[in-house]
C-alpha cells in the first residue's frame, strides 16, 4: 500500500514514513476483533438513498422557533451537535464535565427518533485552556485524553450510534497535523482514541473525520494511507467522514468525488458527507450564485448516492439564518426565512440514486 504512492508523491510518502515504524509497532499489537456495527442506517441497497442529517445547535433549538424544529423534522433524520460536544464544551475544567447542552439535543433527538453523530471526541480545535496550556508527559497527557474519551462515551453508551473520534488530523499537504495530541503523544493517538472509544462503547460505528480530502490529490492520498494503516493494525475504525465543506470555486467534479468514495467503500468502511456547506457569497448576481451552488449540492449528494457504502449526508446547519460561516455566504439548503433554495432541490435530486 504504501509502495503505491511512491512514486506519484514525495510528501505523501513521507506521511508514509512516518506512519510505515507506528503501524508495524501497532500493527505487532492484537487486533482488535471487527466489530458488528448496529444496524443504524445501512443502505441495503444501492438504490435505496443515502439518509440526510443536519448539524443542529442548542441555541437555534431553544430560540429559533417553530419554523427551525419544523423545517428539521420535516427533511432531516439524524443530527450532529454542532459545537456541544466538543472537548471545551464538555470539560472546561478538569474532572468538572458539563453535559447539559449536549444531553438536551440528544433528547430532542431520541424523542424524534433521530440517530446522533457525536462530534468530535479529539480535534486540534476547541481544546480547553487547562489542556492546551499544561505542561504534559507522553503519559499524562495520555492519561487525559482516555479518562475523557472513556468518560463521555460512556456517558452516551446506547444514545449516540457514532462518534467522530478523531477529527481533521491531516495538514493539507498530508502530514500529521501538530495539534498537542500529535505532538506530546506522537502518531499513535489516534489508533489509542479509537481502541478507547470502542472500549467505552463496542456498538458505536467510529470515524475518522476529514476535510478538504474529497479531491484525488496528496491529502487524500496520505487519508488512505492512515486508514488503511488503521485498518492493517486492527483498529476498530468503522467509518471515514468527508466533510464537504466547499466553495463556489473550490469543489471537486463528481467522477473525481465518486471516485475517492469508491477507494475508500473498497476497504469496507461506511462512509459519510459529515458537514456539507457551500460557501456562495461574492458580488456575482445572486440568481448565479444560487445556480452554481445547487450544481455543487447535486454533486456531492450524486456522488454518495452512487456509492451504496456511503450512507449519509450532513448540512452544517439548515437555514442560512444560522451559520458558522456567516449568513453572507449563504452556504446552506434553506434561506434565512426557512424557504427552501436551488440547493435543497438540487440536493434532494442527488441524493436520489440513478438506475
Ligand atoms: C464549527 C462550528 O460550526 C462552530 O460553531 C464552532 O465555533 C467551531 O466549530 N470542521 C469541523 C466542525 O469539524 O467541528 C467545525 O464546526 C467546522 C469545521
Amino acid at each position: 500500500m504504501f509502495g503505491k504512492y511512491v512514486l506519484t508523491l514525495g510528501l505523501t510518502v513521507t506521511a508514509a514514513a512516518a506512519f510505515g515504524g507506528w503501524f508495524g509497532s501497532a500493527a505487532s499489537a492484537a487486533p482488535a476483533p471487527r466489530v458488528a456495527h448496529p444496524a443504524v442506517f445501512n443502505r441495503t441497497s444501492a438504490s435505496e438513498a443515502p439518509q440526510l442529517g443536519a448539524a443542529v445547535n442548542d441555541v437555534m433549538l431553544a430560540k429559533a422557533g417553530p419554523r427551525y424544529v419544523r423545517t428539521l423534522l420535516a427533511h432531516y433524520r439524524s443530527i450532529t451537535p454542532e459545537w456541544e460536544m466538543e472537548m471545551s464544551q464538555l470539560e472546561p475544567t478538569r474532572g468538572h464535565f458539563t453535559f447539559g447542552q449536549a444531553d438536551g439535543i440528544v433528547a430532542f433527538a431520541r424523542r424524534h427518533n433521530m440517530p446522533v453523530r457525536g462530534h468530535t471526541l479529539v480535534w486540534d480545535q476547541m481544546i480547553p485552556s487547562w489542556v492546551l496550556h499544561g505542561d504534559w508527559t507522553r503519559a499524562q497527557l495520555e492519561n487525559v485524553l482516555h479518562t475523557y474519551i472513556t468518560t463521555v462515551v460512556s456517558h452516551y453508551r446506547g444514545k449516540v450510534e457514532e462518534w467522530d473520534v478523531v477529527n481533521e488530523p491531516l495538514t493539507t499537504d498530508g502530514h500529521m497535523r501538530q495539534s498537542i495530541w500529535e505532538r506530546v503523544i506522537g502518531p499513535d493517538y489516534v489508533a489509542l482514541a479509537f481502541r478507547w472509544a470502542h472500549a467505552a462503547d463496542p456498538n458505536a460505528r467510529l470515524f475518522l473525520n476529514e476535510y478538504g480530502a474529497e479531491w484525488n490529490d496528496p491529502k487524500e492520498h496520505a487519508l488512505f494511507q492512515l486508514v488503511s494503516g488503521l485498518e492493517s493494525a486492527g483498529v476498530p475504525l468503522g467509518g471515514v467522514g468527508f466533510q464537504a465543506h466547499l466553495l463556489l470555486n473550490a469543489h471537486p467534479p463528481q467522477a473525481e468525488l465518486t471516485g475517492v468514495l469508491r477507494q475508500f467503500a473498497a476497504l469496507g468502511l461506511r462512509l459519510e458527507i459529515t458537514e456539507l456547506d457551500v460557501r456562495a457569497g461574492g458580488s456575482a448576481p445572486l440568481a448565479r450564485r444560487m445556480a452554481e451552488e445547487a450544481a455543487i449540492y447535486k454533486t456531492v449528494a450524486a456522488s454518495c448516492a452512487a456509492v451504496r457504502a456511503c450512507a449519509r449526508v450532513t448540512t452544517w446547519g439548515i437555514s442560512d439564518a444560522a451559520t458558522w460561516i456567516g449568513t453572507a455566504n449563504r452556504p446552506l439548503p434553506f434561506d434565512t426565512h426557512y424557504q427552501p433554495k436551488p440547493a435543497w432541490y438540487a440536493l434532494r435530486a442527488g441524493l436520489t440514486p440513478r438506475g
